[in-house]
């Protein structure tokens, strides 16, 4: 019996902290206070301020397991290795080892921890770009590792150089996209072989090409990627070195088991058998049917990645976080209407919802017996209302005995099913439509849904604009100010900064009056034209409670925490007006805010209340 997830959880925490690592709590999916992106992509978003040379209260050796979700990746999921939702395993130094100690580690992990086969891992290395230059000393590095294994790590062969599409890391990706103001630097991923046999499985499109460790045709895996984050990028093509190299290793804790499994379908992992088994019992097929798989993939992939999402505070809605939920729930129930070619009930689909919870009870916070009957409401229904619309859109089309490609798009559009339905359905009616005419509507509507979710779901579009600094800052006053207001009823429950507004939603018992509004509205302009000074500490958890400190019940917080004062001195920090747990960062001094309008104040649930303020 190979490895289960949690044994590989435990393994990768014992061996890291052998190696004098502290864990940080992973932050949650939905980021507070940051941005850049709609959901949290990567282990590293947390550090970016450390591998910037900031300290880390914890120290310059951390790991942890960071749940991750990347939405941009939907369309790619059905293979048997791509998912929206996975978790990373992360280790880092900040400034302290560098790429001898990380690679060797690594390796030992790889081989002597978790017993992969030194012969099936693959690695890659950046061949230098530009005034970008190669990673050389990764190259010796490797060879030297293998050696100890009795390999002979040939350049071209087990090593590979690749340019900076494929070896060069930063949240916008290569070079040329690394937003401004990033840590970035190259990066030597590792491959796991799984074997000839999976060469050409799934992706045809290598067949004819010699297969490589980057060709993506199923053989060989990524298991893992040692990022070296060593400059920040200034300008275009302008890359300084930073002060201090940091190591950033990030390695997808689905595809590591499944290479403990030598299997490389993750769905086949512990993680998934009891959402794949309550998958084929409601729809009645086999997961063993090749054709059965990628739908099947899909199911359990969204349905995952939706608890995630609902566990983070989302709610299903037509903008940002909520729609993403809405189009994972969604698809998971056309695709389900695929596999079995009937409908499925809510019900169904809160059963899946159970085995998720029940695979991840007491994992990443979760809690099954505290959060079911929340899950479970949201999924029941969303999918209520979804599978009317499906129900209905699918009588439409059985009334239809003529149909151009415009009608059959609007059908998707009013009803919200996939276009590729529509086909199927019309086809089995023998109805045929204009091909090409309607790809050209789908290909219109793609590339406007594409562009207009590029900026939202591209994590990596790192934005500390002075704006965005200064919404955060005055996010503190308004937190406090509310509490001013209304009492200490009042509970964060979640903000979102673009450059435009600020956001905030939170619980109180009662609604703030419009006179109540003002009132707050005139605390934080008072707090501003006061010109407070804002700064940090680094304090023991048990001291900032002691002050009084605020902080975010969804996020779980280190023994040392960062707090940020508003209006105090060193010495006096108990008497500051505002004092929150937060990594920042923020302005300097409240007068750099200018002046804050509240510009819309609504209520989104049961004592829940959203606020933006301009
Ligand atoms: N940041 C890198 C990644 O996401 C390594 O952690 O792949």
């Amino acid at each position: 019996m190979a490895i289960t997830h949690i044994e590989l959880r435990h393994k990768f925490a014992t061996f890291w902290e052998s190696r004098g690592h502290k864990e940080v709590p992973a932050i949650t999916l939905v980021p507070q206070n940051d941005p850049t992106t709609l959901f949290t992509g990567s282990g590293m978003q947390q550090f970016v301020p450390n591998l910037l040379g900031e300290p880390h209260p914890q120290g310059n050796r951390l790991y942890n397991i960071q749940p991750c979700l990347r939405a941009q990746d939907i369309e790619e999921v059905g293979d048997n290795r791509h998912t929206t939702a996975f978790e990373m395993m992360g280790n880092w130094s900040l400034g302290d080892y560098f790429k001898k100690d990380q690679l060797n580690w690594l390796f030992e992990f790889f081989t002597k921890e978790l017993g992969l086969d030194p012969h099936k891992l693959y690695v890659s290395v950046f061949a230098g770009e530009g005034n970008l230059p190669a990673d050389d000393a990764s190259i010796e590095i490797w060879k030297e590792i293998y050696k100890k294994y009795n390999i002979d790590a040939k350049v071209g062969e087990r090593i590979v150089k690749y340019d900076a599409k494929k070896n060069w890391w930063s949240r916008g990706g290569p070079p040329d996209t690394t937003p401004v103001g990033d840590p970035c630097g190259p990066d030597s991923e590792v491959f796991y072989d799984f074997g000839e046999e999976y060469k050409f499985h799934e992706n045809s499109a290598w067949k004819d090409e010699a297969c490589h460790m980057n060709c993506d045709c199923g053989r060989y895996i990524e298991i893992g990627n040692s990022v070296f984050m060593q400059y920040r990028k200034e300008g275009q093509g302008n890359f300084k070195e930073l002060e201090n190299k940091n190591v950033d290793f990030g390695g997808g804790l689905e595809r590591i088991l499944a290479a403990c499994y030598d299997n490389p379908d993750v769905f086949m992992t512990d993680l998934y058998q009891k959402i794949i088994a309550i998958t084929e019992k409601i729809s009645g097929k086999s997961y063993s049917e090749e054709s059965n798989k990628p739908m099947m993939r899909i199911i359990a992939d969204h349905m995952k990645a939706a608890v995630f999402v609902i566990h983070a505070g989302v709610l299903p809605s037509n903008k940002e976080h909520g729609y993403v939920l809405r189009r994972l729930l969604r698809r998971s129930m056309v695709k389900m209407y695929t596999l079995r070619g009937q409908m499925t009930t809510a019900a169904e689909f809160t059963k899946i919802a159970e085995a998720i919870l029940e695979t991840y009870d007491g994992i990443q916070g979760i809690d099954k017996a505290a959060e079911a009957s929340h899950v479970i409401s949201v999924i029941s229904n969303e999918m209520e209302r979804f599978g009317k619309s499906l129900d209905r859109g699918l009588k439409e089309i059985k009334k239809m005995d003529t149909v151009d490609a415009k009608a059959a798009f609007d059908l998707y559009q009013s009803y919200g099913f996939p276009v590729e339905i529509t086909e199927e359905l019309l086809q089995e009616k023998g109805l045929s439509i204009n091909k090409e005419e309607f790809r050209a509507e789908f290909d219109k509507h793609r590339d406007l849904s594409r562009s207009s979710s590029a900026g939202k779901f591209k994590g990596g579009l790192a934005d500390s604009s002075d704006q965005t600094l200064k919404y955060h800052t005055a996010t503190h006053l308004l937190h406090q100010a509310l509490h001013d207001v209304l009492g200490d009823s009042v509970r964060q429950e979640g903000s979102n900064i673009t450059p435009e507004r600020l956001r905030f939603d939170f619980f109180a018992e009662t609604k703030l009056s419009d006179e109540q509004v003002k009132q707050v509205e005139q605390i934080i302009n008072g707090k501003i034209e006061a010109a407070l000074p804002v700064a940090f500490e680094v304090l023991p958890k048990a001291d900032a409670e002691k002050l009084g400190a605020r902080s975010f019940f969804k996020e779980k917080y280190p023994d040392m925490v960062k707090v940020y004062f508003i209006g105090s001195d060193k010495d006096h920090m108990a008497d500051a007006y505002s004092k929150e747990y937060c990594g920042g960062p923020h302005v300097s001094n409240t007068k750099d805010i200018g002046k804050l309008t509240l510009s819309k104040y609504k209520t989104i649930g049961a004592n829940m209340y959203r606020i933006y303020a301009e």
